[in-house]
């Protein structure tokens, strides 16, 4: 299968095994650069432009929420300069995307400890939400200054909270009251993480959320990444859900019935990842 023959993968895609939250790490902005003898925020910028093509992907392709590791806590540590553009072209998505995820009715959600981020990030990202505020489609959750860590500290020191005021129980802290004290926790859980750049680790990221998620990754660096990536990998997804046994029979019979076209369609030997 060449990479000319991928935008036929979408055709084959079974809606009723899509998976409804998909998360990605977006990777390898630096390397992609570096490779081109160009400077970093280069890469950051490309990767803004892969955003915006994912997003709109995601929505023709009927995933309910996306949500995209933007600015991890650790990034803090990376030279004010590339902080700095990281914001600028966050800034910009926001400001320049607002009327056409309006007109796509995406949502807008954020996690992670936002109050760290420039004044006017947060302003953008509050006006943007208002604006969005009647849309009901796709959801964009976009981690922010996000650790998946901090977010199990901020969860646990919530569920005290309740507990040092009398409202909850000791005995009755379950999974459930966890799960409920975490950053946008009216989400789904992801049923698919998509890290790209060849590295394989959770970084992390959405680590509560992740318990039962499947992983997807791939050496394609994240400014290379467009729709026909992303439909690659949900198709990867459809296909391992049956591999794991975990289909209807029916539906297992009719991917049966395909099989010839499925076989044709698999990705290995001759994409470049
Ligand atoms: C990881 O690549 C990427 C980031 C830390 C920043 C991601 C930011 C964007 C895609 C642009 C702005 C975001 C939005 C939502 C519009 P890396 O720099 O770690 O790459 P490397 O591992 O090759 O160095």
């Amino acid at each position: 299968m060449t990479d000319k023959r991928l935008p036929e993968l979408a055709k084959h895609l079974k809606r009723e095994l899509m998976p409804n939250h998909v998360a990605i790490i977006m990777d390898g902005n630096g390397r992609w650069a570096k490779s081109r003898g160009r400077p970093r925020v280069y890469g950051h910028r490309c990767g803004a432009d892969s955003v915006r093509a994912v997003v709109e992907a995601a929505d023709q392709l009927g995933i309910k929420v996306l949500s995209l590791y933007a600015f991890s806590e650790e990034n803090w540590g990376r030279p004010s300069h590339e902080v700095l553009a990281i914001m600028t072209l966050l800034n910009t998505y926001l400001l320049k995307e607002r009327e056409e995820l309006k007109a796509n009715n995406v949502q807008l959600r954020v996690m992670g400890r936002i109050e760290r981020l420039p004044e006017k990030s947060r302003k953008l990202l509050r006006e943007t939400q208002e604006f969005l505020g009647e849309c009901t489609g796709l959801v964009l959750n976009i981690a922010l200054s996000y650790g998946g860590r901090s977010e199990i500290v901020d969860a646990c020191r919530s569920v005290a909270r309740r507990v040092q005021s009398g409202e909850l129980a000791l005995q009755d802290i379950n999974a459930d009251v966890v799960a409920g004290a975490m950053y946008n926790c009216d989400l789904p859980t992801p049923d698919l993480l998509i890290r790209t750049s060849g590295e394989q680790r959770l970084s992390n990221f959405m680590l509560w959320q992740m318990a039962y998620t499947e992983f997807y990754f791939t050496e394609v660096h994240w400014p290379d990444f467009r729709k026909d990536q992303l439909v690659k990998a949900l198709y990867e997804y459809t296909r391992r859900q049956r591999r794991f046994g975990v289909l209807a029979e029916d539906i297992d019979a009719a991917f049966k019935a395909d099989e010839a076209v499925a076989d044709d369609l698999t990705l290995t030997a001759e994409c470049h990842d």
